[in-house]
């Protein structure tokens, strides 16, 4: 199992280039499903997820071909089955995105049932619930979700809670069936505006995407189109962290800093000097120590849950004391317990965490519970005193792309150790 060994040192300077969005690029790859015709997909990300995410689309007979560096081109006109089993499903929950597109083009779908997760429970109920509003049959049997329907019919959806998959879901969904959806309390991440571009593309009629009500009016059918991906927003903040945690000064090209704003506000009130331009983000902390930040996450446009970890790590070793309340996910502070053993003072009650920043950080072995926790980790460990070990790090081999060698470029001692 990989490790990235980790020597903390100076200020990181330089400039990295953002990746096109996970969150964005698996629930378009599964919008593939709605047609017969080639989506050509660009600025895919090179990770975990969506590799997993082209395994699960192969082995339903859809012919998967890379045609050049963060390209593929998807046909899913001879697919064989409609069947995700437990073996993908269980690695990556986003699977489930495969659900909507399925029932909607081919009337069935046979989905593992994603389970817990390390993160909380995270239920798929309301996608469920949405494609029964909209006439799907479905009942979850020997772990698996299985779902039939005729031609799917238009729905008023309201979701109890925002989901951004569920969102997802039901829009593609929506996109084929018969008459009017609308989808309110929606999801407004721009994951899932992208989303809808692509699907408009393909010659979808929606309204409203990025704005917390849906419109969709069914279509018979959707062709092909090629789509670019956004810039992942989550993976750019990661790096402005960096900047900022090693009191340094970086810069993130071929961003969106329009997707940002609740993280930038952030890290301006740490006492970072931030620049935008209308593709690229600069952080200069001129040198100075962070001061702490409180932290609340929300659904888009408020504070994203997938930079809680980062900002933990950052108020470790700001100057003050930092509150971080997480209201999205239950159990999403593992990474406070491994923030500790580098020194960091974190109390914990609840889904609140306060954090008292100390001076320095201080090296050692150390393990990634999560995707953005392995994150956190890893900025933790570049503004240590010594050495960092850092187990497990295929968590973050599924969403960071080749985040070693965009650290090392920034002036960062990472190195991978293959065991
Ligand atoms: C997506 C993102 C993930 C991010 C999260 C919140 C992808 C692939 N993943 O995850 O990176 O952290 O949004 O921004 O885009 N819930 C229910 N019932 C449901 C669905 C969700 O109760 O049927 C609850 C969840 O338990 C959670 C909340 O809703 O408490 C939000 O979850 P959701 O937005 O669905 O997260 P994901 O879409 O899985």
């Amino acid at each position: 199992m990989d490790k990235f060994l980790i020597q903390g040192n100076g200020p990181l300077q330089g400039e990295v280039r953002a990746s096109g969005a996970k969150n964005a690029a698996l629930p378009i790859l599964c919008a593939a499903l709605l047609t017969d015709d080639t989506l050509a997909i660009h600025n895919l990300p090179h990770l975990w997820d969506v590799a997993t995410t082209n395994r699960l689309l192969t082995q339903m007979g859809v012919a998967v071909t890379v045609a050049g560096q963060g390209e593929v081109e998807i046909n899913a006109r001879s697919i064989t089955t409609c069947v995700a089993p437990y073996e993908l499903v269980k690695t990556m929950r986003a699977s489930i995105l495969v659900l909507g597109p399925l029932l909607a083009k081919r009337g069935e779908a046979q989905v593992s049932l994603p389970g817990g997760c390390a993160i909380g429970a995270r239920p798929v109920d309301l996608h469920l619930r949405g494609l029964e509003a909209m006439g799907a049959e479905i009942e979850v049997e020997g772990g698996f979700i299985k779902a039939r329907a005729g031609r799917l019919q238009g729905a008023r959806i309201v979701f109890d809670v925002v989901t951004v998959t569920g969102t997802e879901n039901l829009l593609m969904a929506a996109t084929l069936a018969e008459g009017q959806t609308v989808l309110e309390n929606a999801a407004c991440e721009p994951e899932v505006v992208d989303l809808a571009k692509c699907l408009i593309a393909m010659g979808a009629k929606i309204e409203g995407a990025g704005t917390s009500t849906i419109r969709v009016q069914g279509v018979a059918n959707l062709h092909g189109a090629t789509h670019s991906v956004i810039p992942d927003r989550i993976e750019t903040g990661t790096f402005l962290i960096a900047g900022a945690i090693t009191r340094g000064r970086v810069r993130v090209t071929q961003t969106d800093p329009g997707m940002l704003e609740a993280v930038l506000d952030k890290l301006r009130q740490a006492g970072a000097k931030v620049s935008i331009g209308a593709d690229w983000i600069e952080l200069d902390m001129l040198g100075r120590r962070p001061r702490a930040v409180d932290i609340h996450t929300t659904p888009h446009p408020g504070f994203p849950t997938d930079m809680q970890a980062q900002f933990m790590a950052l108020d470790s070793v700001a100057e003050g004391v930092g509150t971080i309340r997480e209201t999205i996910f239950e159990n999403r502070f593992m990474h406070a317990q491994e923030l500790m053993r580098l020194g960091a003072e974190i109390n914990i009650e609840g889904n609140t965490a306060v954090v008292t920043g100390v001076e320095r950080l201080s090296g050692a072995p150390v393990m990634a519970t999560d995707l953005r926790a392995s994150a956190a980790l890893v900025l933790a460990a570049l503004s240590a005193d010594g050495e960092t070990l850092v187990d497990r790090v295929y968590h973050i081999d599924r969403g960071y792309e080749h985040i070693e060698e965009k650290l090392r470029k920034l002036g960062g001692k990472i190195r991978r150790v293959t065991q």
